[in-house]
């Protein structure tokens, strides 16, 4: 069976713990706009560089841009046979520009409360060598501010600040939010609760895209 899926979810929500191992399981690759900018920052490559202003201060960056960077990924021979994009759309424009160019047969909405979300991203660190993600309660590094698999020092992400945590929470309200509507109009959406543990969200998931 394809899979050509998408998760929609506010920030912290736990899309990019989730689409990591779904991904692997079901052999498709995790595409994280996120991901792809935060490359292309670290490369200095100019859409990085213009990306870069947005991102730190939780706005979305310009579509015309994240609209590129997913094109020219979508291309790539491995997203062929299907493909699991994570933070990607995230407004009306970008969900109809997709429509025209990729299908989607499945849409996995993240439901979880606003505190439980501040709390995730405030906890949140990650290698500035592998990008591996870590909790500082709910999955801490085995040594502390290390990581696991490299060594590396962890770093706290520049859009985790709280002043840019608040408008990443508003920008999803007002900009993202509006394509639940749009998907379920489609039959496309599949809500799932994003609360508890990884385990649990993992079973919920796998029986949204059974
Ligand atoms: P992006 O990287 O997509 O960030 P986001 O949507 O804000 O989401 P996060 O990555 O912060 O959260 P997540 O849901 O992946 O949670 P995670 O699994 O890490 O986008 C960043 C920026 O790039 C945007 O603000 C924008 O500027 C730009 N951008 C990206 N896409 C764009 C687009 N399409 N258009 C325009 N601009 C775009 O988990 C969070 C934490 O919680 C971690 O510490 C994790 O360990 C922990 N955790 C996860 N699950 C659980 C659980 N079940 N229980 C306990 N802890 C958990
Ligand atoms: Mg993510």
């Amino acid at each position: 069976m394809m899979h050509r899926v998408v998760f929609l979810g506010p920030p912290g929500a736990g899309k990019g713990t989730q689409a990591a191992e779904i991904a692997r399981e079901l052999g498709i690759p995790h595409l994280s706009t996120g991901d792809l900018l935060r490359a292309a920052v670290a490369a200095r490559t100019p859409l990085g560089l213009e990306a870069d202003g947005h991102m730190r201060a939780g706005q979305l960056v310009p579509d015309d841009l994240v609209l590129r960077i997913l094109h020219d990924r979508l291309a790539e021979p491995d997203a062929r046979t299907g493909y699991l994009l994570d933070g990607f759309p995230r407004n009306l424009a970008q969900a109809e520009a997709l429509g025209k160019f990729a299908e989607v047969d499945r849409v996995v909405s993240f439901d979880i409360s606003p505190d439980l979300l501040v709390r995730r991203l405030s906890e949140r660190r990650v290698c500035s060598k592998c990008q591996s993600v870590y909790n500082l309660s709910t999955k801490p590094p085995k040594v502390p501010d290390r990581c696991d698999r490299d060594g590396t020092p962890l770093v706290q992400r520049p859009d985790d600040r709280p002043e840019a945590v608040t408008t990443r929470l508003k920008v999803y309200a007002e900009q993202t939010a509006p394509l639940l509507d749009f998907y379920q109009k489609r039959h496309l959406l599949r809500p799932i609760d994003a609360s508890g543990t990884p385990d649990e969200v993992a079973t919920r998931l796998r029986r949204a895209l059974a």
